[in-house]
């Protein structure tokens, strides 16, 4: 069954202290167990603390925001699945677009992050999204196409399940300028479509697909009642509890 999904992103933000008040401050304004998941995507090194707390509240989870490509070996400074799920990660940022940008990885790279998470118990909430020039062409619904088929399509139905997809527009990401309801509404069906003609009817249903791009309290009510939208990923308004409780309430 499709779920909603609310994902904090902290991206590289807050000291340990920091990131624990802000767990526990999230905790306590949500008493009720959530519409559906709500998952912190946490610094590396502050997965085992944040997996302390998160275990003992139902509906709350543990994600790393990258992993590397490769199982293990000589990769100086580098992080594996098989490292991630040893510490109680539960989820994993795959293919997010600074990653791309700033650390260069290919679609061949993600496919393998993709298939190595799996192997190793990670979900995947893999991230796609087009540049603003190629929003201002109108080929962005391409152009998320070839991301999810070149780092996606290759897996089997069952593994394709366990995948949440997290449609980021680059150019609302961390700018303020979020998408339009419509426009939104529009790629996440587009990307539907595009799961169920490979997969079909019943996986593309299931399938949770995100929203992200400058998501905050306002915006994510309206954005999270489109009918292809599942939730969001969030960076900026994850990094205050008030704001971030409020967008896991948004979700119905
Ligand atoms: P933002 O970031 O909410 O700050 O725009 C979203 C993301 O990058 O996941």
């Amino acid at each position: 069954m499709r779920q909603q999904i609310v994902a904090g992103n902290w991206k590289m933000n807050k000291t340990l202290d920091e990131g624990l008040e802000l767990v526990k401050n999230v905790l306590e304004r949500l008493e009720q167990r959530p519409h559906g998941p709500v998952v912190f995507a946490v610094p590396h090194p502050y997965l085992q603390a944040v997996a302390k707390m998160l275990k003992v509240r139902k509906g709350f989870h543990l994600a790393a925001q990258n992993c590397h490509h490769e199982e293990k070996g000589a990769f100086t400074g580098e992080v594996s699945a098989d490292m991630l799920a040893s510490v109680g990660t539960e989820y994993v940022l795959i293919g997010h677009s600074e990653r791309r940008q700033y650390f260069k990885e290919t679609n061949e790279q993600l496919a393998r992050k993709v298939n190595l998470a799996l192997a190793k118990g990670l979900l995947p909430i893999f991230c796609c999204g087009e540049p603003l020039a190629i929003r201002e062409r109108g080929t962005h619904v391409g152009y998320v196409a070839k991301q999810l088929k070149a780092a996606l399509f290759h897996l089997h139905e069952a593994d394709f399940r366990k995948i949440a997809i997290a449609y980021e527009p680059i150019w609302a990401i961390g700018t303020g300028r979020t998408a339009s309801t419509e426009q939104a509404q529009e790629m996440h069906a587009a990307i539907r479509v595009l799961v169920s003609k490979k997969y079909g009817k019943s996986v593309a249903d299931d399938t949770s697909i995100l929203y992200g791009g400058s998501c905050n309290a306002q915006n994510a009510p309206d954005l999270f009642r489109q009918p292809d939208v599942d939730g969001g990923l969030i960076g900026g308004a994850s990094l205050k509890a008030e704001d971030f409780t409020a967008i896991v309430n948004a979700m119905k």
